[in-house]
């Protein structure tokens, strides 16, 4: 079944568009069309939060309230959900509690980041804990940039709020606001527009295939975190959109006794929980990718096939022996991570063929993983580096070693010198440590660009094999990191 429009809930009512340009954005519709301008345009890249707005959805069985950056979504990713907007939080005339304590304790200044800042603080006020802490509103606001309160009076206001359990005007409405997104589920495939310009958003993955196959030319989306800035910044005419976030089956999630499969859409906020629970350092990588906005759209799948050479998760996934599974038609092939990448912009996928998962093995004991993620700042910062390693060890030895480095090279790589001078070495024997960092040399020649030197690039990688093995070997990660410090090391664990 084919449906010829989008639907998505607003304000209480059913909206059905049958006629928009796939390239348009939520922040285009809501500004121009809609003429809700309560939601600002700061960067029209993502970055600065300051067009936050909250996308409701159902997740299993339960209503979940997602923060989306609405200068680079796609109108067309809305189908399915409840977009709610600042104009919407007030309750008959009386302030959000949120609003009502940035106001009163001082939150806002010039204002313009304010409605960007209140609507990633309802999301997470709507997260279902109903508990906060300081280190938790910070990482909410990573994506909300003022530029002239300061947070301190912010981070109070969403801490005296936040605190407490959700109970507003949207919690008192669920259940009917709940059931009439289940209304508009129809499992129908989306279509709108024609042979030559469309926005198209599968509901199953057999469809979702075939239309690919017979429109290689189309660009698949899933959270838009890359390709919206390429229609915001680079001005790219794309006529023919697939979106691929209705396609139920590359949603899951799945685990066996030794891996576990994340389907091409799971969003990184999804990810993140099973991601981190293979290793803290996985955790730490993830809780610094991006902001809560870019995680909560931004995918596992979008992460691996946009073939970027600093994307953070392909360094860690190729330490950890991950595989990718494509499909193209009926046909589906599997290929270790590393070799997905084969040049800088050029990746091992044909015309018409999709990641479909990637299958990450767990970690078995006597095998050590380590990840670190070098940046100019500490929260929403593309890496300059990104370093993983997975080191076997017996009786004080490495015996076996995957490393791999992201922002080292045209691709994310994996140090096969750096791994030869690893296997073998002692964790005692410090004198032949330097050898094996100095290897990076031979596996890489980077490039100096914005973020940092190639001479900085080489250095930091050398510095970074030394602070694996020697965290590895059981140094005090109190004398090894001023952050994310890892409680024991592992020779103690
Ligand atoms: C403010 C900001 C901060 C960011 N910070 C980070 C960061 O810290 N670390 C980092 O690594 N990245 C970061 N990114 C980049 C981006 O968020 C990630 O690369 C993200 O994982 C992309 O996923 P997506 O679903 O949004 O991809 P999309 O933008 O939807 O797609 C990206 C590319 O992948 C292709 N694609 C998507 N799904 C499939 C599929 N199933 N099969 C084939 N092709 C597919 C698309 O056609 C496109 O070429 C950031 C981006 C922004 C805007
Ligand atoms: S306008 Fe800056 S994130 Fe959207
Ligand atoms: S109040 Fe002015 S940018 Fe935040």
């Amino acid at each position: 079944m084919t449906r010829n429009s989008l639907q998505f809930v607003r304000r209480g009512r059913n909206v059905r568009l049958d006629r928009f340009s796939p390239r348009a954005t939520v922040l285009d519709w809501l500004r121009l069309q809609e003429r809700s301008v309560g939601t600002k345009e700061g960067c029209a890249e993502g970055d600065c939060g300051a067009c936050a707005v909250v996308l409701a959805r159902e997740r299993d069985g339960c209503m979940v309230y997602e923060p989306v950056n609405s200068c680079i979504a796609l109108l067309g990713q809305l189908d399915g959900a409840e977009l709610i907007t600042i104009e919407d939080l007030a309750d008959n005339g009386t302030l959000h509690p949120l609003q009502e304590a940035m106001a009163r304790l001082h939150g806002s200044q010039c204002g313009f980041c304010t409605p960007g800042i209140v609507m990633s603080l309802f999301a997470h006020y709507h997260d279902g804990s109903g508990a906060t802490s300081r280190d938790t509103i910070n990482d909410v606001l990573a994506g909300n940039l003022c530029r002239c309160t300061g947070y301190r009076p912010i981070v109070d206001a969403a801490l005296e709020v936040c605190s407490r359990g959700a109970a507003d005007r949207f919690t008192r409405t669920e259940a009917e606001r709940l059931n009439a997104l289940r209304a508009l589920d129809d499992g129908a495939d989306v279509f709108v527009g024609d042979g030559a310009a469309f926005f198209a958003a599968p509901a199953g993955e057999e469809s979702f295939a075939r239309l690919f196959v017979q429109n290689p030319d189309a660009t698949i989306v899933a959270g838009a975190t890359d390709v919206g800035l390429w229609i915001t910044k680079k001005l790219v005419p794309l006529e023919k959109i697939i979106h691929v976030g209705r396609v139920k089956e590359l949603a899951r999630i799945e685990e066996s006794a030794d891996a576990y499969s994340f389907g091409a859409a799971v969003s990184l906020a999804r990810a993140a929980p099973v991601l981190g629970s293979i290793d803290p350092d996985v955790a730490e990588v993830l809780r610094r990718f991006g902001s809560a906005q870019v995680r909560a759209s931004g995918t596992v799948g979008g992460n691996v096939a946009n073939g970027s050479p600093i994307g953070d998760l392909p360094p860690m996934l190729i330490a950890m022996g991950a595989r990718l599974e494509l499909r193209h038609g009926g046909e589906v092939r599997t290929l270790p991570l590393e070799n997905f990448f084969v040049d800088y912009g050029k990746q091992d996928r044909r015309p018409g063929e999709y990641v479909r998962r990637l299958l990450v093995p767990k970690l078995e004991s006597a095998r050590y993983f380590r990840a670190y993620k070098i940046t100019k700042r500490i929260d929403e910062d593309i890496s300059a580096v990104l370093a993983a390693f997975c080191l076997t060890v017996e009786g004080g030895r490495i015996v076996d070693a995957r490393a791999a480095f992201g922002g080292m090279a045209g691709i994310p790589k994996r140090a096969k010198t750096v791994e030869e001078n690893l296997r073998g070495l002692s964790l005692v024997d410090t004198g032949r440590w330097r050898a094996a960092a100095d290897a990076v040399a031979a596996d890489f020649t980077p490039l100096s660009d914005l973020r940092a030197s190639a001479a900085y690039r080489l250095r930091v990688a050398g510095n970074l094999v030394i602070k694996a093995i020697a965290e590895v070997a059981g140094l005090d990660t109190g004398t090894t990191r001023i952050a994310d410090r890892r409680m024991v090391a592992d020779a103690a664990e």
